[in-house]
């Protein structure tokens, strides 16, 4: 059975979808934020985060792909879809997981390319492992350990997503 234990339910990611919603709110009061959402993985947190942000936003997505079956294939395709307007913008980045560092990494570099007014980051987990690349989000929902996991937006080969909790994932 690939869909295995329940490693964060439904509701703890509602609890701290809304706590990170206030805390974004707070730092970024008075201001406008763009908030950029790598596509698909992100899309529930994308969509929860947002409703819990209370300072006006305006959504920007971008669709990126590392991923095959269990593995990061080190390249980061799609960083060419970046489009929207984020010169003198206070830039909230959001995605779903942390693990190599990569994505965010090359993502990052793209969009100070732009001249953000501010740029930070927001990830709902972040895996306890040897990064590939030298970077960290601002705002992290859970630690995880080094295990593959689905559910929430996290997929395996596009399957799982809809899960509404995070779960680990076993190998057949
Ligand atoms: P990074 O570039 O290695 O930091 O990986 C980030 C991307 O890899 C995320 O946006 C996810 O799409 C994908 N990813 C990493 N770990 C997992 C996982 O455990 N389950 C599903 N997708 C993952
Ligand atoms: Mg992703």
């Amino acid at each position: 059975m690939p869909v295995g234990k329940t490693l964060i339910s439904a509701a703890q990611i509602h609890r701290r979808t809304r706590e990170l919603g206030q805390l974004i709110s707070n730092d970024h009061a008075g201001k406008e934020l763009v908030v950029l959402g790598l596509m698909n993985g992100s899309i529930f947190f994308l969509t929860d985060l947002l409703r819990s942000i209370t300072i006006p936003t305006r959504l920007e997505t971008c669709r990126l792909q590392s991923y095959q079956d269990t593995h990061t294939t080190g390249q980061i395709r799609g960083i060419e879809n970046l489009e929207g307007e984020f010169r003198g913008k206070h830039v909230l980045v959001v995605d779903d997981i942390l693990d190599t560092g990569l994505t965010l990494s090359k993502l990052t570099a793209a969009l100070r390319a732009q001249k953000p007014r501010s740029l930070r980051t927001a990830v709902l987990l972040s895996k306890q492992v040897a990064r590939k690349a030298r970077v960290t989000a601002h705002y992290i929902g859970f630690e995880i350990p080094n295990h593959f996991v689905i559910g929430y937006g996290l997929d395996y080969n596009g399957a799982y997503r809809s899960l509404p909790s995070i779960h680990l994932f076993n190998p057949a």
